[in-house]
Parts: C-alpha cells; sequence; structure tokens
C-alpha cells in the first residue's frame, strides 16, 4: 500500500529505484494491493518491443467500472464523483455523487445493450463536453464495449473516417454542442458523416441545445426516454487484462489518423496512480481539468484517473473565453478547485487579458496548478505561477502522449521541485533515454536527443487498430529495442528533461497534435493546388502556427489571392476541423526537393521564420533555384 502514496523526495527516489530495478515485483505489489480484481494474474509481464508485444497482468480479470464506481459506494457513496459546470454560467451547475453516476452509467450501459451492443463492439462518442460524455464513456467500459471518442469539434469527414477505421455500429451524439454563444449543431454533422458510413444501426442523441433535428426513422433515437425506462443495475462484463478498453485517434505522419488501443488493467493502474500523485489528490480536493474528454487528457485526467481515486472531478461544458475571459478563475473561486489541470495555449491566451480578469476572483483554494499538451514557455509559466498560483502553488508540467496513456514525465508537488520549462524526471516505472542520431544512447547530462522509452509500462498502448505493422514502423522501428515518442528532449546536468518538441511530421497547435500530411492531403484535393506543404512556425498564443508553402497547377490562378486562400481553408475545415485552419498561406513555383523526390521541410522552415542566414546546405536539391524564390516572395 505504501508504495501508492509518494509524499517525499526520499519516497520518490526509494519507490523510483524499486521500480526500475524489479519492475515486476513492484507492479505487482502495486496492483495487487490496489485495484479490485475478478481473478489475479498469472504474470506480471510479458513483453518484446521486436515484435511489438506488450502484456501487462495477463491472466487477470477485471472490470475499470468496478474499481471507478462500484467500490467508492462503500464509503463514498454521496460523495461527488464530477461536478458539471455548464456553458452558460446562469445555468445552474450539477453535483453527481458516486451513488447517482452509477445508476446513470448503468441505465446507459442497459440503454447500449437493448441496441445489440456486446463486448468488444465498437462504440463511437462524438458528444460535447457534458456529463452524458463520462456516462457513456463508463457505461461501454462497464458492458466491454469499447469506446472510441471522437472530439465534437471535427468534422464530418474526419468523424466517418473515424467511425469505419473501426467499424463502429452505434454513435452517441447530441442534437447540438454550446460554445460560448454559438451552437454547434452536432447532429447534422453526425447525419453528413453517416452517409459514408453504412453499417451504423443506431444513433442515441442526447438534447442538450433543443435545436431542431432530423431523426432518421429506425436508426436514430431521443436517448432520454430510452434511460428513463432502463433499469438502474447492470452487472459487469468481466474482461480480461488485455481486453481493449478503448481507441483514440491521434494524428500521424500520414494520412490516415491512428487509433491508439488501450488496455483494461494496465491503463488502469497507470492513470489511477500518476493521477493521486501527480495532482497530490487528498480526499476533500475537487479537481478540475480544463481538457476536452475527446482527447486522451480528458480521458486520463477527468474520467478514469479521478474516479479510480474516488475522487471530485469538474467538467466544464464551456471555453475559457464566454462570457468573459475571466470564467476559468471564476469557476475556480465557484467551486473552490483545488487542483487545476490546463495548457500552454489557454494560459497564454488568458494571459493577454486584463489582469483584473484574475484578480476579481479569488484563488486560495488553489494548491497545484498542471500543464499538458505542449512546451510551456518561461513567459507563460511564470504568469500562472504568479498571478494564478501567487507563488505557493507548484506547477507540474506533465509530458506524455496519446499513445503513452498516463504522464510520464513530470514534477511531483512537494516531492520533485518544479523548474520552469522541464517536465523533469521521470515518474516511477518510467525509464526515459536520450538516443543520437546513430541510433546510440547518449549518457552524459547536458545533452539533446531523441526521446526514447527502453521499459514497458503498464499503460502503454497496445497496438494501433487494424494495423499493428504501422504500430511497429512508428514507434519501434527508429530505435533498436525501444519505444520512440517523436520527441526531441534535453536533459540537463542534474539529469532533468526538458522536451524540446517534435522531431517528425506533427505539429502541435494549441495543443492539438496535427499531422502534416492529413492537412497537405486535404489541401491538394483543390482543383487548382498542384502541391503543398506545411510547416509550423511560432505562434505567441497557439504555440505553433500553420504556414502552408502550396504550388498551383497554373501559376495565374495565384491571382485569385484571398478568395483562393479562403477556399482552401474551407477544404482544411470541411475535412479535418477548424483547428487545422492555416494561419499564413504562400503561392510558390515550386518546392525544395531532393534528389530522391523528398520535399525539404527543413528549409521552408527556416524561410517562414526568417533564418535565411542559416539554411545549411542546399546543395543536394533538385531545385536549389527555387530556394531564392520562395525568399523574396515571404520576405518580400
Ligand atoms: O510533443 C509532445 C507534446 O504533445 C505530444 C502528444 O500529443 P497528444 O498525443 O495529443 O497528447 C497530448 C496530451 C498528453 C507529445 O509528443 N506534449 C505533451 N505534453 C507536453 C508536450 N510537450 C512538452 N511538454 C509537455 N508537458
Amino acid at each position: 500500500m505504501s508504495n501508492y502514496n509518494i509524499n517525499s523526495s526520499e519516497d520518490y527516489k526509494r519507490i523510483y529505484d524499486e521500480s526500475v530495478n524489479h519492475p515486476e515485483k513492484f507492479w505487482n505489489d502495486l496492483a495487487k494491493d490496489n485495484f479490485k480484481w475478478q481473478k489475479h494474474w498469472d504474470s506480471v509481464l510479458n513483453w518484446d518491443f521486436k515484435k511489438p508485444e506488450i502484456r501487462w497482468f495477463e491472466g487477470a480479470q477485471l472490470n475499470i467500472t468496478e474499481n471507478c464506481l462500484d467500490r467508492h459506494l462503500i464509503n463514498k457513496a454521496q460523495k461527488t464523483a464530477i461536478i458539471f459546470e455548464p456553458n452558460n454560467p446562469k445555468e445552474k451547475s450539477e453535483h453527481i455523487t458516486y451513488e447517482s453516476l452509477f445508476h446513470r452509467v448503468n441505465k446507459m450501459a442497459n440503454v447500449l445493450k437493448s441496441k445489440g451492443v456486446k463486448k468488444g463492439d465498437r462504440v463511437c462518442i462524438y458528444l460535447p463536453m457534458i456529463p452524458e460524455l463520462a456516462i457513456s464513456v463508463l457505461a461501454c467500459a462497464r458492458i466491454g464495449a469499447v469506446h472510441s471518442v471522437v472530439f465534437a469539434g471535427f468534422s464530418a469527414i474526419a468523424l466517418s473516417t473515424r467511425i469505419n477505421d473501426c467499424n463502429c455500429k452505434i454513435v452517441l451524439t447530441s442534437d447540438g454542442s454550446f460554445r460560448g454563444n454559438k451552437i454547434l449543431d452536432l447532429k447534422k454533422i453526425v447525419d453528413t458523416a453517416l452517409k459514408d458510413c453504412p453499417q451504423v444501426s443506431s444513433v442515441l442523441v442526447v438534447e442538450r441545445t433543443k435545436t431542431k433535428i432530423h431523426l432518421e426513422k429506425g436508426r436514430d433515437y431521443l436517448i432520454e426516454s430510452l434511460l428513463n425506462e432502463a433499469s438502474q443495475d447492470c452487472p459487469i462484463e468481466v474482461m480480461d487484462s488485455e481486453d481493449p478498453l478503448f481507441v483514440l485517434y491521434t494524428s500521424g505522419s500520414t494520412g490516415k489518423p491512428k487509433g491508439m488501443v488501450h488496455s483494461s488493467a494496465g491503463y488502469m493502474v497507470g492513470s489511477a496512480y500518476t493521477f493521486k500523485n501527480i495532482f497530490q489528490y487528498k480526499d476533500e480536493d475537487i479537481y478540475w481539468c480544463t481538457a476536452d474528454i475527446g482527447w486522451i487528457t480528458g480521458h486520463s485526467y477527468i474520467v478514469y484517473g479521478p474516479l479510480l481515486n474516488g475522487a471530485t472531478t469538474l467538467m466544464f461544458e464551456g471555453v475559457p473565453s464566454y462570457p468573459d475571459y475571466g470564467r476559468f478563475w471564476e469557476i475556480v473561486e465557484k467551486h473552490k478547485v483545488n487542483q487545476f489541470y490546463t495548457a500552454p495555449t489557454a494560459i497564454r491566451t488568458l494571459a493577454k487579458e486584463s489582469i483584473d480578469l484574475v484578480n476579481k476572483h479569488d484563488l486560495s483554494s488553489l494548491k497545484v496548478l498542471g500543464s499538458v499538451g505542449e512546451p510551456i514557455n518561461e513567459e507563460a509559466w511564470k504568469w500562472y505561477n504568479i498571478n494564478i498560483g501567487k507563488n505557493k502553488c507548484p506547477i507540474v508540467d506533465t509530458w506524455w502522449q496519446t499513445e503513452t496513456g498516463s504522464i510520464m514525465i513530470s514534477s511531483i508537488p512537494n516531492v520533485i521541485e518544479s523548474k520552469p520549462t522541464y517536465a523533469t524526471l521521470p515518474f516511477i516505472g518510467i525509464q526515459p533515454v536520450l538516443m543520437d542520431e546513430n541510433g546510440n544512447e547518449i549518457l552524459e547530462n547536458d545533452a539533446e536527443g531523441r526521446l526514447c522509452i527502453k521499459y514497458p509500462w503498464p499503460s502503454m498502448a497496445r497496438t494501433i487498430w487494424g494495423d499493428h505493422k504501422r504500430y511497429k514502423e512508428t514507434y519501434f522501428s527508429s530505435f533498436d529495442n525501444k519505444y520512440f515518442t517523436g520527441d526531441g528532449s534535453y536533459r540537463d546536468n542534474k539529469g532533468l528533461f526538458r522536451i524540446t518538441g517534435r522531431v517528425d511530421d506533427v505539429i502541435i497547435v494549441s495543443g492539438h497534435n496535427l499531422g502534416t500530411a492529413p492537412i497537405e492531403d486535404a489541401i491538394n484535393e483543390h482543383n487548382l493546388v498542384a502541391e503543398s506543404a506545411i510547416i509550423g512556425v511560432p505562434h505567441d498564443i497557439k504555440g505553433n502556427s500553420l504556414f502552408g508553402y502550396i504550388t498551383l497547377k497554373e501559376a495565374s490562378s495565384a491571382s485569385l489571392g484571398e478568395s483562393l486562400k479562403k477556399e482552401i481553408n474551407q477544404l482544411i475545415s470541411k475535412q479535418i476541423g477548424p483547428i487545422a485552419k492555416l494561419d499564413h498561406i504562400e503561392f510558390v513555383s515550386g518546392l525544395p526537393k531532393t534528389r530522391s523526390g523528398k520535399i525539404m521541410r527543413r528549409i521552408l522552415r527556416k524561410i517562414a521564420n526568417n533564418e535565411i542566414d542559416n539554411l545549411g546546405d542546399t546543395s543536394t536539391l533538385l531545385n536549389p533555384e527555387i530556394v531564392d524564390e520562395i525568399i523574396s516572395k515571404v520576405l518580400h
């Protein structure tokens, strides 16, 4: 039991050493003592990164919702599990107790069953940040269905691609979604998406915005009456440790999103253990993560991590700017939030607004602040520390990924000191290493390299849905016997890690992971476009913004100027969603290419960033003359 709570730097050192020196014993004891199992495992870990094959707690049986819900009914039935804060501050917030959540999850589970959902089936959840989103996630888990939550800001095409990739037959959605003073017609987007998804047999609709919707007879159902009629009891489906719990899509360096598959047992252990310690959650605390459940942060640190620990987790439906830019701080004051977890892009946005919007709220309940999704720059870190934390709240800069399932490198309040812009030290059981370009491990400190992990951890994704080969190629082929993160990192002379950013074709915009390939594919669909290359340039608020170099089939089309740029951005919105729109578009007559035809993004990146004195070797280019033309266009 003792290893579950890390309370001092001595604890950290001792437990970390145990976890890497005797990992199987360590995880065996931790998992055995802190979770409810239907059956104990036969072996703690079987792994082979070459195949790759990773199995934790093989032979064990469990249901994660028994750990999130049932076991808390003994002592915490009347404790608030979820606080729902609506988009509009005039609407009342809702406190859902563990007992009530348990019943609501069971009802939802029974509705899913009545629509034929069985263990192993995939269910697509396309809902706004309302309680039904968390409830349907848990309902799937209860009956052993694999949930695939799609962020409700994605376009119809992005949605249908994801529904089809893992062959979902059921979709959960709402009539609409409130976003500040706007309403997004989610059901309409689903209707469009489903034209390409003939296998979907049922659509269950939550009424949230009361907007008029079309209900397809025999396929679409308003969920409320079904929930009212359903029983509030639903037995758990007993799951094997390695049965998939969920699929969650993330971008990669090809146009096809990767459906990362997470396991039942390992994910449970990892998300629970990290939540408890990295946020130093204490029993009466109110914890708030501002992410959307459509991303991994919401899966692990709004739903599973907190509920596994019997915590109170706040879900916010709205946006930080509505009705004004003080909304986050108003919520912190209203609900006396103790742990607050957000993204650097939100911090930078709010730091630009009047400080009065912060200072008029009482933030004295705050104990811990968190950051996730991209490197946090020093200025934003300091603003957060001084104005929100009042210099008394440790900031945990948590580095991790959709693929890792839970936090991998982070400071721990009062255990591992924070350092601005540094994620600092690996969490228990995590063995990060830096690799050089020749595939050798960099052993010294004060060095930079590619960040890899050399030993399995329980919450790591096990495969990519339907494409194990791609899983192997993406994560296990760059470096021998190691998981490659795709990130670069610096390690200082004390061994602290500072994540420097992606080293592949993924750009993090406002904390969202965007692959260049799907955006380029979308642009190339325009009938006037010949070719495109997207790069990221630093942006004050978004971290990075997207800069597109586009060549046209006929140079004269460039005279269409702004209207063509608008059409291109509309295409991107349609294919992916508004988050992937380009801030800057430059029409050029060619792209710099190597003799093998590969676009030299390095050069394009430097030009966009006005670093033309240092373009590096351009002699290997097939078309070196294009570089001057691009420079003169971009830099006038
Ligand atoms: O580049 C890293 C960046 O976000 C990537 C993972 O994105 P995603 O799978 O969408 O998950 C985001 C939430 C966990 C990483 O490869 N990233 C995430 N957290 C940090 C970060 N970069 C620097 N510092 C962080 N704290």
